[in-house]
């Protein structure tokens, strides 16, 4: 266990934790169902509506879709629009679920013409299952071994066309030969303010809740970019002003937010503590990754995946060739005094940072 345990507070800020059965359920309900009511992403959706629409119009299953992106900015709910805009059946499955190449060839073998396979973490999936899936996405074929050894033959099955959406927070981690499979990959950006307040007014619409406008403005500006956050925030402002028996202003969600120890940029425990290491006891920086991952505790794919993407989003630490670097909003944002050679502000655009090259001290 980390010595940064997660209490309530922390699994408000954390995008990749899914929480409990209740929260399932209410993200289902918030999901948007067709890429028309999906905010955000314009790029994005400007490009899937495009390959969607050239599918229908030659009759045929729309190109293998890769959506790489940090956790909780819209990958599942664009993989359930996609099956919906073209009126397809969703089959559901995870990278972690295949660990054999037979686990995926019983899923292949029984998708119906057309079917949108989605796998979640794609990147997890076993190695062997991988090269199955070569063969299958590029000819809708695959060929399964029987026997071992020098009695080993290989039968080839014939697979109804289908349309694989994968979903990655680590699109480093894929191999070359399965990215370039796929025929059109998304990278999911976050959110700006805007957007996001968007998101939150949709929300609460379905959830019947009276908010002031400056209250989404509030509560956008701390969820650190990604929807997933922005409405379990509002859940629990909704839940606040329920107890207190007033209605949702501004003040309320700064209360609410308070007590979850949420502060204004929508930073957490876990953000705080690399940006204390790396400022007390590495001066700032550089320092690599798995250094930083180490000494708070942690696995260093939270660190890549989670913290580091939104950190450097904000403009409080750089990526350099030698490693993790504060900036000078970093030292400021702590009340520290910045030394004089500090990179003044990020420069670096906010991308998922999976896609970037590692640096040396990583490898
Ligand atoms: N563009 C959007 N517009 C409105 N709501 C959104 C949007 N994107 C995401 N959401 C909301 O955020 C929640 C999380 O989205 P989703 O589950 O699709 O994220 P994800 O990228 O699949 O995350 P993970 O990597 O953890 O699986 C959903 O319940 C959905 O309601
Ligand atoms: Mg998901």
């Amino acid at each position: 266990m980390s010595p940064f345990d997660r209490d309530a507070a922390d699994e408000l800020l954390q995008p990749d934790m899914m929480g409990s059965e209740a929260e399932i359920a209410f993200e289902g309900a918030l999901r948007p169902k067709s890429l028309a009511e999906f905010v955000g992403q314009q790029r994005v959706r400007g490009q899937l509506q495009l390959l969607l629409d050239a599918a229908t119009i030659q009759n045929r299953t729309p190109d293998h879709i890769l959506l790489a992106g940090p956790p909780g900015l819209g990958k599942t709910t664009l993989a359930m629009i996609v099956a919906h805009e073209s009126g397809r059946p969703l089959r559901l499955s995870s990278g972690p679920a295949i660990q054999h190449a037979g686990d995926l060839a019983a899923v292949l073998s029984s998708l119906v013409p057309g079917e949108v396979l989605f796998v979640d973490e794609i990147h997890r999936m076993a190695r062997s299952a991988e090269e199955l899936l070569y063969l299958a996405m590029e000819d809708f074929r695959i060929d399964i071994m029987v026997g071992k050894g020098a009695g080993a033959t290989s039968i080839p099955l014939d697979l109804a066309p289908f349309t694989l959406v994968g979903a990655t927070t680590r699109s480093g981690l894929l191999p070359n030969p399965l990215r370039d499979r796929f025929g059109f990959t998304a990278h999911l950006e976050f959110y700006d303010p805007a957007e996001l307040v968007h998101v939150l007014r949709r929300a609460a619409v379905m959830l019947e809740l009276q908010i002031e406008e400056s209250a989404l403005v509030e509560i956008a500006g701390r969820s650190r970019g990604t929807p997933r956050i922005a409405n379990r925030l509002l859940r629990r402002v909704r839940d606040y002003a329920l107890v207190h028996g007033g209605a949702a202003t501004r003040d309320v969600v700064r209360s609410a937010l308070e007590l979850y120890d949420v502060d204004e940029l929508g930073l957490d425990r876990l953000d705080r503590a690399v940006m204390n290491i790396l400022l007390t006891r590495f001066a700032g920086g550089p320092v690599g990754l798995n250094t930083l991952a180490v000494s708070v505790g942690e696995e260093s794919e939270t660190i890549e995946s989670v913290v580091e993407p939104f950190l450097v989003r904000i403009g409080l630490i750089v990526r350099t060739p030698r490693g993790r670097m504060a900036t000078r909003a970093g030292w400021e944002h702590f009340g520290l005094a910045a030394p004089d050679e500090t990179i003044s502000r990020a420069v670096r655009p906010a991308r998922e940072t999976a896609r970037q090259p590692l640096f040396g001290d990583e490898l």
